[in-house]
């Protein structure tokens, strides 16, 4: 269980893919064996609090069960709350937040407006309560714009181009933090789809040499259960007459309706069986496959029943 050690884990992946599902079953899991777990996201909408079926979650800390609490990192705020740190003195941070012209420069600063909301997310974990830190592992469900990989460059980009300061002594800690496989980890959900795979293959390699950050977790969700067997599914799928019966779609009696049917599942398990061989064939990273939900993904009951799996 090498998830339960970690201190920060980032969880990432295309739009849509399950991103939230998948950061609200890890902290469910990770809180149900006595952990406590801080689940920070970005953006205006969140929809973790329906999933959990809690009030909606603002900036402020929230509880959101048995030691699992949750906030959303707004970027304004996160801006003006870091730049209140890195200019230390809050009437001064105003003066240069609400000038028009430094806001613009902050704000168009490269990278800035990124690293405020994951250098919050990293801030947290430094919080402590009697000398031990406050949570015992913050998740940060990121955004999916460029796979989240943007973000994750801006420390690097601080580090790089920055002078000494607050700002470049946090981003240095951070990203110290964010390279140790012993204490952090990404977390990359995919979806059992050749498109999404491949785009995943492609992160994961940026992950490793660009950026050199661990891969901890590949996460294949909503997967199809199999009805059929291997050698069911090549009868099914690798006839020419019976293809064309599925694609043709109307005009069938019931028993070829049923058949078509059939076929287009058998395609189907096909192509995502295919697909997750192939990603796990690329990554050499642990895989964690969770069961697609019918109607209760989205609900507390789905998120326990997903977090069973880590
Ligand atoms: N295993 C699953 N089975 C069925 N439905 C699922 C599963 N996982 C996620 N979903 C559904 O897919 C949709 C997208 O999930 P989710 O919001 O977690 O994705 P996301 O990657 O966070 O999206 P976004 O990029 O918009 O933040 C939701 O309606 C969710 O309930
Ligand atoms: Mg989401």
């Amino acid at each position: 269980m090498p998830l339960d050690a970690k201190r920060f884990l980032f969880v990432t992946g295309k739009g849509g893919v399950g991103k939230t599902t998948v950061t609200a079953a890890v902290a469910t899991a990770l809180a149900a064996r006595g952990k406590r777990v801080l689940i920070t996201m970005c953006g205006a909408h969140e929809r973790l609090s329906a999933m959990l079926e809690r009030q909606p979650v603002g900036h402020e800390v929230v509880s959101v069960g048995t030691n699992l609490w949750a906030t959303r990192i707004d970027p304004e705020r996160a801006m003006e709350e870091y730049g209140e740190l890195v200019i230390r003195v809050r009437a001064l941070a105003r003066l240069v937040f609400e000038n028009r012209y430094t806001h613009g420069f902050f704000r168009a600063a490269p990278g800035l407006h990124d690293w405020a909301m994951l250098g919050k997310a990293w801030w947290h974990t430094t919080e402590e309560i009697d000398g031990r830190p406050k949570y015992d592992v913050v998740l940060f469900d990121a955004p999916a714009t460029g796979h989240g990989l943007d973000m994750l460059r801006v420390p690097k980009v601080i580090l790089d181009v920055v002078p000494p300061g607050v700002l470049r002594r946090d981003a240095e800690r951070a990203w110290e933090l964010f390279h140790d496989p012993e204490r952090a980890g990404v977390v990359l959900v995919s979806l059992p789809e050749e498109l999404p795979v491949t785009e995943s293959i492609e992160l994961a390699s940026a992950l490793r040499d660009e950026l050199a950050l661990p891969l901890e977790r590949v996460v294949v969700n909503a997967l199809l259960p199999a009805l059929f067997a291997p050698a069911e599914r090549t009868a099914l799928t690798s006839d020419e007459a019976l293809f064309e019966l599925a694609r043709r779609g109307e005009d069938l009696d019931a028993s070829e309706a049923a058949l078509s049917a059939a076929i287009r599942r058998a395609a189907r398990e096909e192509l995502q069986s295919r697909s997750v061989e192939r990603l796990e064939r690329s990554l050499a990273t642990p895989t964690t496959r969770l069961p697609f939900l019918l109607g209760t993904a989205g609900t507390p009951a789905g998120i326990r029943e997903l977090a069973r799996h880590f």
